[in-house]
């Protein structure tokens, strides 16, 4: 899947995209307020490699402990997904591919949304 996917350079300009939407989105730039976004852009680069089957180099945290003190919601994660299934869409990925990234995503809900 990496390579359809532009292989891992197109994850990186994927997830910089990503990052230029959800900072411009008033429901999601709040969380990063003090984040150090370059820092995590790698991480998120990395673990999205990983995700679509690439090498894992991922060196971050696991996702439950980088998020756990967000109180992210449900609306925040699924805000966060559209934005990425948009990016990729507007990088003429297939639409059977957004349909098989959007399953990898889906069950990291669990691990990322803490405000119930
Ligand atoms: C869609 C699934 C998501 C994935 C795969 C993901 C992945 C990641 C990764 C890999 C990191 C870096 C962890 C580290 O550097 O140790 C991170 C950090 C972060 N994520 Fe997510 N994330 C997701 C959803 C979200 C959502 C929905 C939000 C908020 C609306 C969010 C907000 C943040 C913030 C603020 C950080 C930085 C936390 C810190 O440095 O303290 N993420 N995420």
């Amino acid at each position: 899947m990496l390579l359809e996917l532009g292989g891992p350079e197109g994850v990186a300009a994927t997830v910089d995209e990503l990052y230029r939407r959800l900072l411009h989105d008033p429901e999601i730039a709040p969380y990063f307020v003090g984040v150090d976004v370059a820092a995590i852009r790698i991480h998120m680069t990395d673990f999205l490699v990983a995700v679509v089957d690439g090498p894992d180099h991922y060196a971050g945290r696991d996702l439950a402990s980088a998020h756990g003190r967000l109180h992210i919601t449900d609306a925040a994660f699924d805000a966060t997904a559209s934005h990425l299934l948009d990016t990729l869409e507007d990088r003429a990925v297939r639409p059977d591919l957004l349909d098989a990234v959007l399953d990898r995503i889906a069950p990291l809900r669990a691990s990322i949304v803490t405000a119930r």
